[in-house]
Formats: C-alpha cells, structure tokens, sequence
C-alpha cells in the first residue's frame, strides 16, 4: 500500500508504475443541474450540528471487553478501550441496552429503565464513563426500548395483576376469540410474532391475552395511554440528564397497532420458524408513530449540545424512510436499512439508492451502516469468498466516503465475520432455537471483540471461558495484528475515518453520482466549494479502465491526487484512465 494526499500525481505515477496526467477536459460547465441542494435546503437547525460530521460506533457491550474476568464484556471495558476508539477516529459511541433485564433478549427486555444492570457495572461505572468518554471528545448514545419491557418490568407485574389495576392500561389485552369459563378460546386475531408464533399470550390469571410483537417475555406498551408517554418520557430525562448526547430508539415503526385489530394478510411461504409468512399491516407504521417521535424529539431538545436521535427504522422504501424526518422535528437520523440490505455488490443498486436517500424530499441527513448486531455482518452478506478482504476495504470507502453518518458496528474495523453456534444446544439468542438450523439467531454477529491473537482473543481473563465463543478467525483478525500491517482492513479504515475528518469535500461535501451506466464501478463525486474528490469503487471482480468526463460535472482541475487507494495499484495511466482492480477503490482529490 502506498498513498499520500500530498503527493502530486507526476511522483505517484512512478509507484503506480504509469504515469500521464488525468486527461479528463475539466472545462467549467453550468451544473445547476447537478449540485444536490439538500444540505442548503434543510429545515433543521444550524446544519452545522457535531452529529452531521460524526461516525458513530455501536457497541454490544456484552461483547466488548470483559473487565472482572466472568467471560461477560462491561462498562468497565468500554471505559478502559476508550483511547482505542479515540486513536480509531470515532466520535460518538451507541450502548446497545445496559439496564436491568432477565436477558431474554439479551438487554431488548427492559425492568427498570433507571438502573444498570450489575452484569454491565454500576451506575458510578456509567458516570465515569460518559465523563471519560467526554475527555476524548466522544459521546454516548443510549438505547431506548420503547415498544415494548420485559415481563419482568413492574410496571407489568402490576398490569398483569387485575384487569382493575391502574397499571392494565399501560400495556394491550384484549379478549380472546370464543373464549368461555373453561376455554381460552383462540387469541384475538391472526397477527404474528416477528420472533414465530402468535403475537398474543392467553395470561391465565385474569383471562385475557396480551399483545407482544416481539417474544413472549416483550410484552408491549400501550402508547395510547398518556401515562406511558409520562413515565417514558422521564427516562429520557433521567439519561439525558447524566450527560448523553441522545438516543437510537429501538423498533420504532411497532409502537401501535389497529385498535379494530384487523387481520393481517398472508403472503406465500413459510417463514423459517414454521409460521405461515404474513405482511404486518396492521401492526406497522402506524400514522401516530410520528405524534411519538415528535414529543421524544421536543423532550431531548430542552438539552443543551444539540442531542441527536437514531432510530431503528428498517422502513422498505425512501418515502417511508423520508416520514422518520418530519419537517426537521422528528428524528435526525433514521437507519437506512435500504442501502444495509442490498446484500451483493451492485453498482447500479447502490448508485440507485444512494441517489434516492441523497435527494429526500425532507432534506434529511442519511445514516448509512452495514451491520449491527442483528444482521449478518457485511464481511460475509458482501464477501465472494475470494476477495473478501478487498471488498471489506471497498465497503468501508462505501460507507465512510458518502455523504451522511456512518455507523459502524464493533469489529467491522478488523474484518470480523459472522460465526454461528455450531451445535443448537449452543444458541444463546432463543429464535437460533426455535429456526434452527434455517435460522441461528444473531449469536453469529456477537462474538467478542478480537484485540489480539491470543486464545481469548485479549476479551476477558487467560483460562476464562467467554459467553460467546472465540471465533478462529480471531488469530489473524485482530487489533493487535492488523494494526502493524499497513494493508490491514484495520487500517483502511483508520484513514478513511481521519480523511473524513482532514479532507472538507469528504468532510462537508455535496455528492453526486457521475458514470450512471456504468454495470461495475460505482463512482461519485464530493464537492464542497471549489474542493473535489473523485470516489470510483469497482463493484466487480473484473479488471476495470475508466475514463472519467468531470467536464460534464462542471469540475475544473487538471489532475487526480490519490487520497487513498485500494488495492495500493489502483490509480491512473495515460490518456485519462483510471485503473480499477476487481474490486478496488479509489479516493482522489481533483486539482
Ligand atoms: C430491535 C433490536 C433487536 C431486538 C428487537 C426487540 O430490533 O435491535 O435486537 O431483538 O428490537 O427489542
């Protein structure tokens, strides 16, 4: 790997071994036309808020490192590898839940939203925490489990108690269908569970079925009951007032159902724990979902330093996705799962969907990601098993030379890979139990953070067993190992991410796509002022030449700068060209 930003293209061609200046006729041209205007046009604030330039990092903290040696990561060992994520270039951390839960859902299941569960540490830990955190110049996101508590949450022990207690209101029971003294009849209708099953419990005690979108233990708040929005409502309180800098909000798009419980309709197939596949109309998306992201919104922006919300939006299409952003009062960053999910490398798909996010009609800010720990991380949904070190690299410039906020999931940055459970009587996540082997849960996606080649892989203490198993790719995947080699994804990454920050057309820019016939390369261009950088990404396993025409573009310069190039030989040759390795990327400012 050899690249600079401030080697003029004269001495780079010698290490590229070709060597003429990038032909391309850069003559100005009018592009009125083709200057996105969303950043100039958004309704939001300043437009300068810390979250428009940040890159967020999601950490499970179960699986991030173990401090007291009980195999078990904790907030400990987020504080302790701080200067690690500092040293990364990441700017604001989200916790994925660390309150009380029985662990059900491993933390989705929530009894106390005040507290910390001892697993994690103490709420001491947390303050010092957020503080040192604060010293580094990185902030913390919380995970706010809105649609649904644990079970075991009080505030459902008491609903459950009566159907007089004050508390039954707070969460959704209905009758059952042909219920009688001694039968509990059928559940109220035929909506699902996205976990399997029916969505309704029969409670036996007071004869009704609660409603829970997730599992059985997920029972769902009622948020047509204005004493949720209260007690909910103080829990962003509570956390903002300990000096988070905002919130991802989990599952947003189920906080309410159709209160005539309509019939959800069928789609073919069945779905890989045996229930017939079945579209939620009924239960998702919902208009008054954004009456409630309105009022989370109005409640963290009586908050000083501009508090950011993130939600979990995994919404099939831009119009939909475009609703999370209200007129700038709802949530700054929806999760894009569009651009997540293409799950092969398509140029003309990205391109497609870049396009459409770049362009909402809410002027809203994109939030891009690849993985998080529901998914399969992208090392495997966009590896072809040949290249996949190349195409993690291509992904990281994908992600971290768009224009939006990255988020990145913990070992992305090494190249970590999804490692299933081997066994069922391994499977700590219950749908790996109930789908298996079509379905083994998302235990895959969470094992613990490779920081160096040893047994535990430096996660917990030499001789403790972890809670999720080492995977062998850990050997060579590592912090530790890869942060020595110049070629390592880990490095890839850490220059992007100090590029994002140093470069103001990557940092600031306008993007637009450019060659949008192109099968393979996906290529784009990021403008701020007179500033341009050229960003080409051969999505195929093809060797590629390209002549770029950025005179259709209105961009004037004479030459193309390599910021950063992978494989190290992508770059230019006579007469325009640019050389593209299967799979390569290229990052190049325009002078
Ligand atoms: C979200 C979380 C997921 C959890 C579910 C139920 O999708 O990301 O991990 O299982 O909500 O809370």
């Amino acid at each position: 790997m050899h690249w600079t930003r401030t080697i003029p293209f004269s001495a780079l061609s010698l290490s590229l071994g070709a060597g003429a200046l990038f032909a391309a006729s850069l003559t100005a041209h009018a592009q009125a036309a083709s200057t996105p205007s969303a950043r100039q046009a958004s309704t939001e604030t300043s437009g300068n808020e810390w979250w428009r330039h940040a890159v967020i990092y999601e950490i499970y903290p179960r699986s991030f490192q173990d401090s007291n040696g009980d195999g078990i990561g904790d907030l400990k060992g987020v504080t302790e590898r701080l200067d690690y994520l500092k040293n990364l270039g990441i700017d604001a951390i989200w916790l994925t839940p660390i309150y009380p839960s029985p662990g059900v859902d491993y933390g989705y299941d929530i009894s106390n939203y005040t507290a910390i569960d001892p697993t994690y540490g103490t709420m001491d830990d947390f303050n010092n925490l957020v503080a040192e955190a604060k010293k580094r110049g990185i902030r913390i996101l919380m995970d706010y489990v809105i649609n649904h508590t644990s079970d075991q949450n009080p505030w459902f022990i008491e609903s459950r108690s009566s159907r007089t207690n004050p508390k039954r209101d707070w969460y959704i029971w209905r009758d059952g269908k042909g219920e009688t003294a001694t039968s509990k009849g059928q559940p109220p209708n035929n909506w699902q569970s996205w976990f399997g099953g029916s969505a309704w419990q029969w409670d036996e005690k007071t004869r009704q079925y609660y409603y829970h979108y997730f599992y059985v233990q997920q029972p769902d708040l009622n948020w047509r009951n204005p004493e949720v929005h209260k007690a909910m409502d103080g829990v962003l309180d509570l956390w903002m007032q300990r000096g988070v800098a905002g919130f991802r909000i989990d599952a947003v798009s189920r906080l309410f159902e159709d209160p005539n419980l309509h019939d959800d309709p069928y789609l073919p197939g069945r779905n890989a724990y045996g229930d017939r596949n079945i579209q939620h109309k009924y239960t998702d998306d919902l208009p008054e979902v954004h009456d409630v992201l309105k009022e989370v919104r109005a409640v963290v922006d009586r908050y000083p330093g501009d508090p950011v919300l993130v939600t979990e939006a995994d919404e099939p299409n831009v119009q939909a996705l475009t609703k999370m952003y209200g007129n700038g009062d709802e949530v700054q960053l929806p999760m894009d799962f569009q651009i997540a999910d293409v799950n092969e490398l398509s140029a003309p798909r990205f391109r497609e969907l870049f396009n459409q996010i770049e362009s909402n009609t809410a002027h809203g800010q994109p939030e891009f990601f690849f993985s998080n720990h529901d998914q399969r991380r992208q090392w495997d949904r966009y590896g072809d098993g040949k290249h996949n070190d190349e195409i993690a690299k291509l992904m990281a410039v994908l992600e971290l030379a768009t224009r939006g906020t990255p988020q990145m999931y913990y070992g992305e940055e090494l190249g970590m890979r999804t490692t299933d459970p081997a066994r069922i009587e391994d499977v700590h996540d219950p749908i790996g139990r109930r789908g298996w082997p079509k379905d083994k849960g998302r235990d895959g996606e969470r094992t613990p953070m490779q920081w160096n080649g040893q047994p535990d892989a430096g996660f917990t203490q030499a001789g403790v067993k972890p809670w999720l198993p080492i995977p062998p790719s850990a050997a060579t995947y590592n912090v530790a190992t890869e942060s020595k080699d110049p070629d390592s994804i880990y490095n890839a990454y850490k220059r992007l991410l100090s590029l994002r920050k140093t470069n103001p057309a990557l940092r600031d820019g306008v993007q637009t796509t450019i060659d949008n016939n192109d099968p393979d390369i996906f290529a784009f261009l990021r403008r701020d002022g007179d500033a341009t950088v050229l960003v080409a990404l051969n999505m195929s396993a093809k060797q590629r030449t390209v002549a770029f025409d950025l005179s259709k573009y209105g961009v004037s310069g004479t030459r193309l700068t390599p910021l950063y190039a992978s494989p190290s030989q992508a770059g230019m040759q006579p007469a325009g060209h640019v050389d593209l390795a299967p799979f390569a990327a290229l990052v190049a400012q325009v002078e």
